[in-house]
């Protein structure tokens, strides 16, 4: 079935519940507020939250309306394509499902319906590393690009059999997460009580010394041994020698550690703040990713993500220099308003945008997208 058909399936697709035509949600904030109803406080607590005051978490979604596009008027965009290359895949568009955690608290079929949603849109899709659903089963679930989001926590070990095993899966990637020596102070968590509940888990990592069982309160209870504070940059090099595929650093914001990543060897960074979850007060990603596209001087591709909910930002995006953005939150929505097609659905949205914005913007293709469109002329 051709991508084009796949897209139109969706199109007639409904709700878990049958009842609610995913074709009335029209923007991200719509799918937004009908999770809002969907999930369990707790789940939507974990979802919606960001760390400390939720600054950074607010900027990232207000500092992209702030930036202007300059608009080219009178260009033929009676052609046009979202379509790019994406990790040696052809991809409906310049967007990648970011790595969320535990997608089964949005829905019973989790990770797996993820996928299928990202297949039904053709872009790839990055697992986290606490995700609810086996590698393998994801991997055989769909056939959309998977690449592997990996932490390093205090078993280095632990990180290396999981590349291993998401390289044995055909994963195009991975990303190594950066920015999270500790987790950072998410008060909605703790406020909710935040758990796994019974029957589910991270299933690709196995606690050594124990069962995976997890109960506490907030992240940092639960989860707080998969993760490590004494992480470095000969860690980083360490897992950039262990695979031949591509390793990006995720959660970048400085010039300086966009090139020590790669010195490190990284394949690629993403311009990231964990979704304003980790150091409350850290720059918005609009802001941090001019300095790391300067640094990285066109050497390796720059992904971003933080608060894109636009296909107008997405645009605003790429004339600032990145190769793709990645979307966390309003993926989780999708799920939850209804499994894998709302999961198509929220990008069906965003790839509409995406069309609109470059052909008003003059820009009939990806490549067309330049940064002249940040400046008058
Ligand atoms: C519920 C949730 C869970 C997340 N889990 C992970 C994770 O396991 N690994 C990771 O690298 N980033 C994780 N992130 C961060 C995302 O990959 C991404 O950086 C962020 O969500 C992008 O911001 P946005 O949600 O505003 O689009 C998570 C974010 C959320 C909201």
């Amino acid at each position: 079935m051709s991508m084009a058909e796949r897209a139109s399936q969706t199109k007639s697709s409904r709700g878990q519940d049958g009842d609610d035509d995913l074709r009335r949600f029209r923007t991200l904030d719509e799918l937004e507020a009908m999770a809002g109803t969907r999930l369990s406080q707790m789940a939507h607590a974990y979802f919606v939250g960001g760390a400390g005051d939720e600054h950074t978490l607010g900027q990232n979604t207000s500092a992209w309306g702030e930036i202007d596009i300059w608009h080219r008027v009178l260009v033929d965009v009676s052609q046009r394509s979202t379509a790019c290359d994406l990790f040696g895949r052809p991809s409906s568009m310049p967007i990648l499902a970011a790595p969320t955690a535990l997608h089964k608290l949005a829905h019973a079929d989790g990770e797996c319906a993820t996928a299928r949603g990202c297949e039904v849109a053709g872009v790839p899709m990055v697992i986290s590393s606490l995700a609810s659903t086996s590698i393998e089963e994801i991997a055989a679930a769909a056939r959309c690009p998977l690449l592997m989001q990996v932490y390093l926590g205090q078993d280095r070990e632990l990180g290396r059999d999981l590349m291993a095993r998401a390289e044995a899966a055909g994963v195009v990637g991975f990303e190594l997460t950066v920015d999270t020596p500790v987790w950072g102070l998410r008060r909605r968590e703790i406020a909710s009580g935040f758990h796994i509940p019974p029957g589910m888990d991270v299933v690709n990592l196995r606690r050594t010394g124990g069962g995976t069982s997890s109960a506490g309160v907030g992240i940092a209870e639960v989860l707080g041994w998969t993760i490590s504070p004494s992480v470095t940059w000969k860690d980083l090099e360490w897992a950039c020698g262990l695979t031949k595929l591509p390793i990006f650093a995720k959660g970048i914001c400085r010039a300086d550690d966009a090139r020590r990543a790669m010195d490190a060897g990284v394949r690629g960074v993403v311009v990231s703040n964990h979704g304003g979850r980790q150091l409350d007060g850290t720059p918005a990603t609009a802001r941090a990713l001019p300095g790391v596209v300067r640094a990285v001087e066109g050497r390796v591709p720059v992904l971003v993500d933080g608060g894109i909910r636009r296909g107008v930002d997405v645009l605003r995006a790429l004339a600032l220099g990145a190769t793709a953005v990645q979307i966390g939150r309003p993926v989780l929505w999708g799920l939850a308003c209804g499994g894998s097609a709302g999961v198509a659905r929220c990008f069906e949205i965003l790839r509409e945008e995406l069309d609109r914005a470059m052909a008003l913007a003059g820009c009939p293709s990806v490549a067309s997208i330049q940064g002249d469109l940040l400046k008058q002329g």
